[in-house]
């Protein structure tokens, strides 16, 4: 196969003139990520932009607010990121986060002391002075996180402390005339109770900023940009039943109507009921044209004798490509076509800042065939995960699919160790089908963020009535995490356990052991393989 034939767009960028947004300078820390959600809940666009933009670039894109994230170094460390010094004589407002905080402080001329106590977690903290940030519904005294080693020590000329802690002599700095404020907590943690209202005042009141971006407005502005994008073209969308596609989907059929065609191939590998819903949600419900590749068969074929991990997920992979080309070959005016590309993909990919992170290149199988020369319309880059399944609601999707959890792209090829077969897959389907819908029963779905069953290549002893028994266990995972980097294992009740464990070995034909997965992410991996 040629090279990858993809169009790319260019980085996120502020894509309607009237609309006001904030930047979030991110110096190094996963901090400007959830600081850019906050302000987003706040309705406030936001896009993170990396620490060496100049301030030409800050002038040119005329953010309402600018927004100096915390980072993991010392100002003192050398190479310590900085800011363009000259950002801060442009008028804009700025509010400083923890380094931040400390960036304006040493960079105008005050004082940041090293090698003192150090702060980390819940501090007491009380306003000092008359603020502007801190407003007077807040008490004067209250708990704000911490997490800083270094600690302001005096203030740059023009400027007051308006608060502090025990270990932050200066733990709020703020010279209204100057439009810059900072604080050396962290009002982005859900630790500081008064975190938001800080965050409000700053946007709202202090940058002047309408609560505006929502849900309905990013449909309209979506829509108009997808149409502008692709005219009168046909444009083709490979769904996987996941979130993100599935939401893309929705949002370009909105903008296109019938130029649009969905490809579903369906490996055979999937849930127990996923591609059944697939097509009812989105050639019935929405009327969208899909095209419906029931491919297990091939699938199986392919996999049959190969029991090793990462054979498994190149084989999977591989055949997928081969049968969506197949069936978009067809449809040779297509010139674009649709991705479910987030916002967090951009930035863990390298898009914001250029220091690439790995991108989970095996966690894309399933959608991207190498040598089609399209391009991309990738609607949801500018968004978050939540804001993508609010977005799915806006637009009609059922709840069963916007809350979807994560699924791999091989399916459940990963999830039966040893050999793929179609027996074994009929058994885990059903297992795993339990396992689902107890945790939806018991009111768990969304605390959960991934719950399923494995089929391992193990038989063990049992006993059933008077019979003995020599079948397989069935383990089941279920965990909590953020962001799928790391994980713990979920503290399911006991009954909730006994319940799945019972069902199972009573339901699905050949299983007589049921075990819990207790291992965290590091060291296992959510998968098994
Ligand atoms: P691990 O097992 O690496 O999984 O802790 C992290 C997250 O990625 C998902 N995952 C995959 N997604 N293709 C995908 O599209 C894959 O091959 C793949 N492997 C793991 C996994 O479900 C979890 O959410």
């Amino acid at each position: 196969m040629s090279t990858i034939g993809w169009v790319t767009s260019a980085l996120p960028s502020n894509d309607s003139s009237t609309r006001q947004e904030v930047l979030v300078v991110d110096f190094g820390a996963q901090y400007a990520q959830l600081i850019a959600r906050r302000v987003r809940e706040l309705q406030v666009y936001s896009r993170i932009v990396p620490h060496r933009i100049s301030a030409d670039e800050v002038a040119a894109a005329q953010p309402a607010g600018i927004i100096l994230s915390g980072g993991p170094k010392s100002v003192h460390v050398d190479g310590a990121p900085t800011l363009d010094p000259a950002i801060y004589d442009l008028g804009i407002p700025i509010l400083g986060i923890c380094y931040g905080a400390q960036l304006i402080a040493s960079q105008l001329g005050g004082a940041v002391g090293r090698g003192m106590r150090g702060e980390y977690g819940r501090a007491e903290m009380t306003c000092t002075a008359a603020s502007d940030l801190l407003t007077d519904d807040m008490p004067a005294v209250h708990d704000v996180w911490m997490s800083h080693f270094d600690a302001i020590t005096e203030v740059p000329d023009g400027f007051v402390a308006t608060a502090s802690t025990p270990d932050a002599p200066v733990a709020v700095l703020e010279s209204t005339p100057r439009k810059i404020w900072g604080v050396q907590f962290h009002p982005e943690v859900v630790h500081s109770p008064h975190g938001m209202a800080v965050l409000s005042q700053f946007l709202h009141q202090l940058a002047g900023c309408d609560p505006e971006w929502k849900m309905s407005s990013v449909v309209d502005e979506q829509v108009g940009l997808i149409k502008e994008q692709v005219g009168d073209a046909r444009v083709i969308c490979g769904l996987s039943g996941g979130v993100d596609s599935s939401v893309a989907a929705a949002l370009v059929h909105r903008a296109i109507g019938a130029q649009l065609t969905c490809v579903y191939v369906d490996t055979g590998l999937m849930r127990k009921g996923e591609s059944e819903q697939v097509v009812e949600t989105f050639r019935r419900n929405m009327g969208i044209e899909l095209i419906h590749v029931d491919a297990g068969q091939r699938f199986f074929e392919r996999l049959e004798g190969i029991s090793e991990p990462e054979a498994k997920r190149k084989a999977i992979g591989e055949l997928f490509i081969r049968i969506f080309e197949e069936h978009t070959g067809g449809l040779s005016e297509a010139k674009f076509l649709v991705q479910g590309t987030l916002y967090p993909d951009l930035i863990e990919s390298g898009g914001v800042d250029g220091t690439a992170e790995v991108i989970k290149s095996h966690h894309n199988v399933g959608g991207l065939p190498e040598d089609m020369t399209l391009e991309l319309v990738e609607p949801l880059r500018e968004l978050f995960k939540d804001e993508v399944r609010a977005l799915g609601s806006e637009l009609g999707l059922p709840d069963e699919m916007v809350w979807r959890q994560p699924f791999p792209g091989p399916g459940l090829g990963v999830r039966i160790i040893g050999e793929v077969t179609p027996e074994r897959v009929a058994v885990l389907q059903e297992a795993d089908a339990i396992v689902r819908e107890e945790i939806a029963l018991a009111g768990l779905e969304r605390e959960i963020w991934q719950a399923f069953a494995v089929l391992p290549d193990i038989r063990s002893v049992g006993v059933m009535g008077d019979e003995r028994t020599y079948g397989h266990p069935i383990i089941i995972r279920a965990v909590t995490s953020d962001d799928a980097m790391t994980a713990d294992w979920a503290r399911l009740p006991y009954d909730l356990l006994e319940r799945m464990s019972q069902r199972i070995i009573n339901e699905v034909p050949g299983i007589n052991r049921v075990a819990y997965d207790i291992t965290s992410k590091p060291p296992g991996t959510i998968e098994w393989e």
